[in-house]
């Protein structure tokens, strides 16, 4: 490995710490303390929906850069031979683990996008009943797509071993 491959590994790596940590911080700290602010369903929407907003960047950013640098790490970790994906354990696990970061941004997106937007409008109107059948649906969407951020973390690591 060359310097290079090393710092573009470390922000690959620094990334993810943000992108990972951050999506669990939202659901393990943010989302729970949400509900001791206020008892007004309107005003507590706006807080979360404001620091979901900031966190947006961050998402955004922290998943271009892993896609970038993790297209890199393939080229070393291949040794630039594509058929290994297929053909060594550990390509099958890079397979998997890309495979994965896909679903998850589609979950990410498509769930923020379409049920972000419409809880928001949803509240507004105080059409507060809808909204509980839409919060349940996206919270088994976030509980899915935080389950497959730790499994694509934990073939990362396999990654070292094959
Ligand atoms: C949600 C997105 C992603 C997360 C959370 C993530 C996480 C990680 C972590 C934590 C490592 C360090 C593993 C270690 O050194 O033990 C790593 C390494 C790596 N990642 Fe990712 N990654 C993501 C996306 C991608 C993508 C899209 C690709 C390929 C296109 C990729 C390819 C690689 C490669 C080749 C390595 C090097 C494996 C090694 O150190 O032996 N990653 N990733």
């Amino acid at each position: 490995m060359t310097v290079i491959d090393i710092l573009i590994l470390w922000i690959h790596i620094f990334a993810a710490i943000i992108f990972v940590g951050g999506s669990f911080f939202i659901w393990l700290v943010v989302w729970p303390v949400s509900y001791t602010l206020t008892d007004d369903e309107k005003e507590r929407t706006r807080i979360v929906g404001k620091i979901a907003k900031r966190f947006a960047y961050f998402t955004h950013s922290s998943l271009l850069i892993l896609i970038i640098t993790g297209i890199y790490n393939t080229t070393w970790y291949l040794r630039g031979d594509i058929s290994t994906l297929t053909l060594t354990t550990g390509g099958r696990i890079l397979l998997v683990k890309s495979i994965l970061v896909i679903v998850v941004i589609a979950i990410i997106y498509s769930n923020n996008l379409y049920h972000g937007k419409l809880i928001t409008r949803l509240v507004s109107e105080g059409r507060l009943e809808e909204v509980a059948k839409i919060r349940k649906r996206t919270h088994m969407l976030s509980f899915i797509s935080l389950s497959l951020l730790l499994a694509i973390t934990g073939l990362a690591t396999a990654l070292q071993f094959y």
